[in-house]
């Protein structure tokens, strides 16, 4: 299958939250494909962001497809109140749920674009019962939980074998990759098939946020050109 573009997708995490619908329109300006939207429980990871109700208000603050990120125990549980809320895809842990093919289907059900991640320690492997049941596979490039952390360089060599993987099965799913993209590793990751970049620090905690998305988007689509 051949991508023709790398989404850039912001995540909004790292934005000001008092300021959370004009830093959304800045990266609309710089060519964002979709917002990423980072939900956590407290319980799956240590940390405590956003639910249903910002997802909710995010909805009436752009026309971009939410991609929204749970790292939430049980995520089952929730789906149907995210998918009401505006989510256009909803993106759950392999680890956080004991019926993952379950959970994925109910997502589609519901209308919506089902996505599966897995945190660094996880290998790709595990989901070869589900590759060809999702949207998308998110690769964790750092553990999940904060922005701002470091590339975990294992996670380029999981893309590539997802990639591989997708091109043998002639499966459909895109590849995103979250947690330490910047500057630096955006090329190799777009070479390496990763389709959507979730991007935090990288673009919001830049001086222009329209700028920095412009910049990491052109660097990925250069480096896209090359690989044909
Ligand atoms: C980490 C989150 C990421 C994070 C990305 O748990 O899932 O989406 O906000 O932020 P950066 O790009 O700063 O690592
Ligand atoms: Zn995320």
């Amino acid at each position: 299958m051949t991508h023709t573009a790398v989404e850039i997708a912001p995540s909004i995490l790292a934005a000001d939250f008092s300021r959370l619908a004009e830093e959304i329109r800045a990266v609309e300006l710089g060519g964002a494909g979709a917002v990423h939207v980072d939900v956590m429980d407290g319980h799956f990871v240590p940390n405590i962001t956003i639910g249903i109700p910002v997802v909710k208000s995010l909805r009436q603050a752009t026309r971009l497809p939410l991609d929204v990120h749970l790292m939430i125990e049980q995520p089952e549980k929730y789906l149907e109140d995210f998918v009401r809320a505006g989510a256009d895809r909803l993106l759950i842990h392999q680890e956080a749920t004991v019926h993952l093919d379950r959970a994925l289907a109910m997502i589609r059900e519901l209308g919506a674009r089902a996505g599966v991640a897995i945190n660094p320690a996880t290998p790709a492997a595990v989901l070869s019962e589900v590759l060809d049941k999702v949207d998308i596979v998110l690769v964790m490039s750092v553990n999940p939980g904060f922005t701002g952390q470091k590339f975990i360089p294992g996670a380029m060599a999981k893309i590539r074998q997802l990639h591989e993987w997708r091109a043998r099965s002639h499966a459909s799913f895109r590849i995103e990759v979250d947690g330490g993209v910047d500057m630096d590793n955006a090329a190799e990751l777009a070479q390496a098939g990763a389709n959507i970049l979730a991007v935090g620090a990288t673009i919001f905690h830049a001086p222009d946020a329209t700028a920095a998305t412009r910049e990491i988007r052109k660097l990925a689509a250069e480096a896209l050109k090359q690989r044909v």
